[in-house]
Formats: C-alpha cells, sequence, structure tokens
C-alpha cells in the first residue's frame, strides 16, 4: 500500500487517476479547489475502504501550493500525480496578460514546486514516484499551452534520467484528445475534432501506470497517437500548427 497525491482530482483524468489508485489500493490525497466534489469523492473512496486526506487548494496562488507541500511534505507521499490543469480558449495575443500569469503558474510553477517538494522526500527515502500529465500538444507549436506542456516534457524526462537511479521514477503522460469537461470549461466547441481522435481518461491511466510501473520517461498510450507524436515531432513546424488548431473553435 502506499499514498499517492493527485492533483485535479475532481473531474477528468485527476478523478480517473484516484480512482483507478483506490481500487489498487492506494490511500490518497485529494487536490482541487471543489470543495463540495473533493468531500463527495473522499466519501466514495472512503467506502471503498481506503484513507483519504482531502487539500482544497487553487494552485494558481502561492497560498494552494503551500497547502500541498505541506501536505507532501508532513505524510511523505509515495506517488505524485501533477494532473490539475486548465487552457485558455483564445491565442496568445488575444488573451489578458494576468489570465496567462495564472495559467504558468498552474501549468508550470505549481507542478515545479510540487515536484521540488516531493524530491526532498523520495530521494533520501530512496523510492518514489512522479507521474507528470502534459499533453500531445507538448510537440506542436500551439501558444503558450504547447509551450506549458513542452517545459513539463522536458524536465520529466531529465528527471527520469538524473533520479531513476536513486530510486525516483518520473514518467511524464502526453494524452490527446480526451472527453472531460476540459474543454468545455476553455469555453471551446471541439465538434471539429474526428470521433477516432478521442479517447477516454481511463485509457490514459491505466497506459501511464502502465508505463510508470516500467520507469518509462513518456507515456503515450494509444498507437494511434504514438503516431501522431512521432509525426508531429519531424513534420514542418507550420503543417503541425495548422493541424493542431483543432478544437479551438470558440464556443457560442
Ligand atoms: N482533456 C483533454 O483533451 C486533455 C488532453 C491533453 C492533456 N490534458 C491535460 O489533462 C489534465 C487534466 O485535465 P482534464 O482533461 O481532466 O480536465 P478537467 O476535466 O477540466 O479537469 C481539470 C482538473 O484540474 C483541476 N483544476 C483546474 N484548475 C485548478 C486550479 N487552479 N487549482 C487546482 N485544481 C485545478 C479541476 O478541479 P477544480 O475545478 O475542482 O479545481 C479538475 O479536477 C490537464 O493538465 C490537461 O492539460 C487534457
Amino acid at each position: 500500500m502506499s499514498l499517492a497525491l493527485v492533483t485535479g482530482a475532481t473531474s477528468g483524468i485527476g478523478l480517473a487517476f484516484a480512482r483507478e489508485l483506490a481500487r489498487r489500493g492506494d490511500d490518497l490525497v485529494l487536490v482541487a479547489r471543489d470543495v463540495d466534489r473533493l468531500g463527495t469523492l473522499a466519501d466514495e473512496l472512503r467506502a471503498a475502504g481506503r484513507t483519504i486526506h482531502v487539500v482544497p487548494a487553487d494552485l494558481a496562488t502561492r497560498d494552494g501550493v503551500a497547502a500541498a507541500t505541506d501536505a507532501i511534505r508532513e505524510r511523505r507521499i509515495d506517488l505524485l500525480v501533477n494532473n490539475a490543469g486548465s487552457s485558455i480558449g483564445k491565442f496568445f495575443g488575444d488573451t489578458d496578460v494576468a489570465a496567462e500569469d495564472a495559467q504558468l503558474d498552474l501549468m508550470v510553477k505549481a507542478p515545479m514546486d510540487l515536484m521540488a517538494a516531493a524530491l526532498e522526500v523520495m530521494r533520501p527515502r530512496g523510492s518514489g514516484r512522479i507521474l507528470n500529465v502534459a499533453s500531445i500538444a507538448a510537440f506542436t507549436p500551439r501558444g503558450t499551452y504547447s509551450a506549458h506542456k513542452a517545459w513539463i516534457v522536458n524536465l520529466s524526462q531529465w528527471m527520469n534520467i538524473q533520479y531513476a537511479r536513486e530510486g525516483v521514477v518520473t514518467t511524464v503522460l502526453c494524452p490527446g484528445f480526451v472527453r472531460t469537461e476540459f474543454h468545455q470549461r476553455m469555453g471551446v466547441d471541439p465538434s471539429d475534432v474526428p470521433g477516432w481522435m478521442w479517447t477516454s481518461a481511463e485509457t490514459q491511466v491505466r497506459g501511464a501506470l502502465a508505463d510508470l510501473e516500467k520507469g518509462k520517461p513518456i507515456s503515450i498510450p494509444t498507437v494511434r497517437y504514438k503516431v501522431l507524436g512521432t509525426v508531429a515531432r519531424y513534420a514542418p513546424a507550420s503543417l503541425v500548427a495548422a493541424v493542431a488548431k483543432k478544437g479551438r473553435k470558440i464556443a457560442g
């Protein structure tokens, strides 16, 4: 049995991680903003026999990040799942810079601070696992969102090389389109995305945990996205950017 901290556990991929890890016997620290949803999930997982701690936190704020890093240090977690995230439904240049600052705090600063706290706990112990949720967008030029995801892919790859020999394994999950609340929250209409490009949160979670188990630095769970990810890395950037615009129509 181990203790996992999952950020963004109230919806989508994070919710699927929380349920799957609980099913496998892990106890959990659940982090997100929505207190009611956190409480409902905690009750569900406690009823299944797990010990659940809840940390309501806005990870785009200093206090929210401090609450999560305190939980990592105090509870000496075994697995960190850096999953919480969102995107803005406009391209950089049309966005408000304050909103971009908040995105940078949520997508880059928060996972960095949580990883630093996790390494403090895991390296002296000689064991631990970190699973970061990026996106296949990390391999495409697509504004600040893809830049944030490229940052975490790069850092995760290095952490795997640097710390796996000390017993701390880092894997970064790069999902394609996943049916969650993500696009609705962003205010975009993803109806131009063909059906075959959608995957489920459960598929992503099972694939990521299997790859983490094997110590792989990058996890791309389905064959179609393994192919798309490879093409994205080698095709001309302007072509990749044109395809990557899919799913970004403003809803309304
Ligand atoms: N869906 C996709 O197509 C897709 C594709 C590639 C990668 N991803 C990545 O997958 C991750 C999970 O997204 P999802 O698709 O599962 O979206 P989702 O259904 O909207 O879930 C996002 C989760 O993040 C939490 N969250 C958002 N802002 C937060 C904040 N400021 N502080 C704390 N928690 C916050 C939300 O909880 P609260 O609202 O309760 O705070 C929610 O639990 C993200 O990193 C996203 O970039 C998604």
